[in-house]
């Protein structure tokens, strides 16, 4: 890398189109600028800046559009028209004369509808209809800025910027995807200098070596900051946009996705050139010759630190991010005869040159070349690709594969990682890997897969990483706060009504810990919500989620009716509600003794047979009577793996497959199949399952003929993040309604469990102490995983909050362990609890009410927490 010259006085700054496209944007731009030219910024003194901005959002794409409709007149003068139109609207809002300000450029837009280039849609009319966008983008900010009192000037980015041609670089991609020469020299830095010390200038163009106007292509406005960046010996470039920086996975797919604070320029290229839409890859490049750092900052969030690029980042291997891309095609070519034939991938490959195509992976045997083509370089059509195939049908075989994702994993030192990826690997294994490419720099590892799959694998894979430790997620020079975590801090939280009952629950926790406090006026209100939806005939509490006398009490009364999995739940039940009606009960056992299903039929509750099993062996249990038989719809889904109670390594229901003989066997023993049940797994989110399974099993149904109800099974998830959706009570129950009505001579049942009481449970617990070994701060709490297993045993994320200290801002973040002699005794990773957290506060875990208290052991011999209700 060269020497570089010391930096500028110069910093440059890019506004893409949604920054600019609003008035109170460009205030935001406009205290930006002040506090750069006047030295706000703590340690840094006064600059000049150069903003680079974008076109209005959406501009470019409508000049697009002229540009297509070309040939017809009528059409493109409308639409220059209505871009004028929307001009006028943005200075309306921004209080400045359109047609002062901006009457050149109409005049300027008007004209090149007129221009006889334009008939033949030459390049460089192309190139200067394209330019229109930021040359009145940039004319209006300068205006807006003046009226508010910056003194700022406007600069023509192409008197600055060069176009230069590469070698293999055709006619258009000279014109309209352009590079540019950005080694600056003191020349160049001096007649700069003469400029003012506010400047505006425009992204995305500069001057073709005929002297007419050139486009820098994708990701232009980037790389005119950086160009400019570069030239200038900027302090820095720094790019605003609409997220707070790079991502160790887009956070919209992957919200624990966690901020990239510091980067060095080979890993951010990385990240940028597979899959990372923040950055374009082409801008890194100016920037890390002349070593200027870039920032990416979020114009929205103005005040949040985000990434920084330089050559200064410290080198932390791991891996650092994962992102896919969409739309890779796969080309598998076969040599036909001879092995290791010389040449071959010389014949190969010049007819992908000859297609204007750039291979991107690279995977070979003796006999097999396969290779991918990312659309994001390529144009990728059928045309080109049917032309392809058929040049390489006469040296080879051909196969394409698309549409695939190409999965990067990014990060230095991936080599020595590997023992580190083999949770990372088993979960590939299920899937179908086209091809795997280890790049030669050692900064990233790809896997290509079918575009479908790539989706649901990047959380999975994202989490596989942290918990492998091989993205390094406690280094945080380098790792910043989860997505989840700035999110939840900009939007105001749901208040619990823990947080309303505070001063009660620190009663409660006084008289001892761990003590589960059950909120009963949550569950009513989560049951009548249920109650409300009309679609449903019948509702069964699974009380398998938490079967206290008082919960049971408050959902008999609003008319729920049992589920039970066990003849000692069956007992408890009874045994709380003695009068209670049987044929409100169903009893749902998997695997149990015969003893037990004899005991569900001496109560005369419903009960359910999952296999052909207890049929031909106890047949005279089941002679004459009603049954409900559980089928195994073929999929199961949930918040684990180890909840999915569906498809063939499920243990529960019978296929439909063996429906037959299961219809035999109840025939010979005269049971009459009465209710068709299915449930496929536990915190199911999505509200349109349930009619899925609905119309799944009245296809059953109809083939059985004696149903008279449907059980579409249990599995409502609930929130268990502030900032994750609630359940979408109203969908469920719209969704139901249309099943219903589509096929209304079944009764409708369903046995929720946890959506009733998990929000209205919470768990105390006290600090017991405090450490920090080797830089890692953690807090101990009395309440183990015998108290509350479902993080060890499922990873299960649980809100964890310093009752003592509830409104206190938050201190370094600390791992929450507990008492249980096992390293999985965690209850959270590096979670942030107030500064003062000390021993004895009062510590709640909220949606605690589901499988908790339930599932509470005597591990380590540690005593049972104790339970109670609060009531209005
Ligand atoms: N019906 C049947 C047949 C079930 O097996 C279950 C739960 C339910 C209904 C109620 O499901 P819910 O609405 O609560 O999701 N211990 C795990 C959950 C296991 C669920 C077992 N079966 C956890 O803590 O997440």
């Amino acid at each position: 890398m060269p020497a570089a010259a010391p930096a500028s006085d110069w910093i440059v700054l890019k506004f893409g189109g949604t920054s600019v496209s609003r008035r109170h944007r460009w205030d935001t731009i406009g205290r930006l600028l002040r506090e750069r030219t006047e030295g706000d910024i703590p340690e840094q003194p006064p600059a000049r800046v150069l903003v680079v901005v974008s076109a209005l959002s959406g501009v470019t794409n409508e000049l697009q559009a002229i540009i297509d409709q070309h040939a017809d007149a009528v059409d493109v003068s409308a639409r220059i028209e209505a871009l004028i139109e929307r001009h006028r609207g943005a200075c309306a809002e921004m209080e400045v004369d359109a047609e002062g300000v901006l009457g050149e450029r109409f005049a300027a837009l008007r004209a090149l509808a007129g221009d006889r280039r334009g008939v033949s849609a030459d390049l460089s009319w192309q190139a200067e209809v394209l330019a229109q966008g930021e040359l009145m983008s940039s004319t209006l900010g300068v205006a807006y800025l003046r009226t508010q009192g910056l003194a700022v000037d406007w600069l023509d980015a192409r008197d600055w910027l060069e176009a230069r041609a590469l070698p293999n670089q055709n006619e258009w991609a000279r014109r309209l995807s352009a590079s540019c020469a950005y080694i600056g020299d003191d020349e160049l830095r001096m007649r700069f200098d003469r400029n003012a010390r506010l400047l505006i200038t425009q992204g995305f163009i500069a001057r073709h070596p005929d002297g007419g106007t050139a486009i820098l292509g994708r990701g232009g406005s980037d790389t005119s900051a950086a160009y400019f960046g570069a030239l200038l010996h900027a302090r820095r470039v720094e790019i605003w946009t609409d997220v707070p920086g790079m991502f160790t996975a887009n956070p919209r797919a992957v919200p624990d996705a966690r901020l990239l604070s510091r980067l060095d320029y080979e890993e951010a290229q990385e990240i940028a050139t597979t899959g990372a839409k923040v950055l374009h890859p082409r801008c890194i490049h100016p920037c890390r010759e002349a070593r200027v750092p870039i920032w990416i900052r979020d114009t929205e969030r103005p005040d949040l630190a985000g990434t920084v690029i330089d050559h200064r980042a410290v080198t932390v291997p791991g891996v650092k991010a994962i992102s896919s891309r969409r739309g890779i095609v796969l080309v598998s070519m076969e040599t036909i005869g001879m092995w290791q034939q010389v040449g071959f991938l010389a014949d190969v490959f010049e007819r992908f040159k000859r297609h204007g195509l750039s291979v991107d992976l690279i995977g070979s045997s003796e006999a097999n070349v396969t290779v991918s083509l990312d659309p994001s370089d390529n144009l990728v059509s059928s045309n080109v690709l049917d032309a392809l195939c058929a040049d390489l049908a006469e040296v080879c075989r051909v196969k394409v594969i698309a549409p695939c994702s190409a999965v990067t994993l990014v990060g230095r030192g991936m080599r020595s990682l590997l023992h580190k990826l083999t949770d990372v690997w088993s979960e590939f294994g299920r899937e179908r890997v086209h091809l795997v490419s280890q790049s030669s720099n050692d900064l990233n590892l790809t896997f290509v897969v079918d575009e479908a799959l790539a989706d649901g694998l990047l959380p999975r894979l994202h989490e596989k990483l942290i918990q492998s430790g091989a993205m390094p997620v406690d280094a945080t020079e380098v790792f910043g706060p989860s997505w989840r975590q700035i999110e939840a801090s900009a939007s105001p939280r749901r208040v619990s009504w823990w947080q309303r009952e505070r001063s009660q629950l620190l009663g409660m926790a006084a008289q001892g810990t761990p003590r589960y406090v059950y909120h009963l006026p949550t569950v009513r209100e989560r049951a009548r919500s249920l109650a409300a939806i009309s679609a449903v005939n019948c509702r069964f509490y699974a009380l398998k989620a938490n079967p206290h006398p008082a919960i049971l009490a408050v959902l008999d009364s609003e008319g729920f009716g049992f589920e039970c999995v066990s003849a000692a739940e069956l007992e408890h039940l009874f045994a709380v509600l003695p009068t209670l009606d049987p044929t409100r009960v169903l009893f749902t056992p998997s695997f149990a003794p015969r003893a037990e299903y004899a005991a569900a039929i001496a109560r005369d509750v419903w009960v359910t047979l999952d296999s052909v099993y207890p049929l031909q062996h106890w047949p005279e249990l089941f002679a004459g009577r009603q049954i409900v038989l559980r089928i195994d719809p073929g999929y199961g889904l949930g918040h684990h793996e180890k909840v999915r109670t569906g498809g063939r390594e499920a243990k529960f229901g019978l296929a439909p497959e063996s429906l037959p003989e299961f219809i035999a066997a109840a025939r010979a023993t005269r049971a009459k199949i009465t209710v068709l049940h299915a449930h496929v797994g536990s915190g199911i989110l999505d509200a349109s399952h349930w009619p899925q399974v609905y119309a799944q099993l009245v296809e059953l149904a109809d083939r059985i003929g004696t149903v008279a109800a449907i059980d579409v099974g249990g599995g409502l998830g609930v929130p268990y993040t502030p900032d994750a959706e609630a359940f979408d009570i109203a969908a469920f129950g719209r969704e139901l309604a249309n099943a219903k009505a589509a096929w209304p001579q079944y009764a409708l049942w369903i046995e929720p469990g946890r959506y009733l009481v998990a929000e209205a449970g919470v768990l105390l617990t006290h600090v017991t102490q405090l450490s920090d070994k080797l830089g890692l701060r953690r807090i101990g709490l009395d309440a183990g995983m015998n108290a509350l297993l479902r993080p060890a045993l499922y990873g299960a994320w649980h809100e964890i909050v310093n009752l003592s200290h509830l409104d206190e801002a938050d201190g370094t973040p600390a791992d929450i362990v507990r008492p249980i002699c096992e390293t999985g005794d965690m209850l959270g990773r590096r979670r942030a609890l107030p500064a003062s957290t000390a021993e004895n506060d009062v510590v709640l875990i909220a949606t605690a009410g589901a499988y908790g208290q339930v599932m509470a052991n005597r591990y380590n011999l540690r005593a049972l927490p104790q339970e109670e209700v609060l009531d209005d």
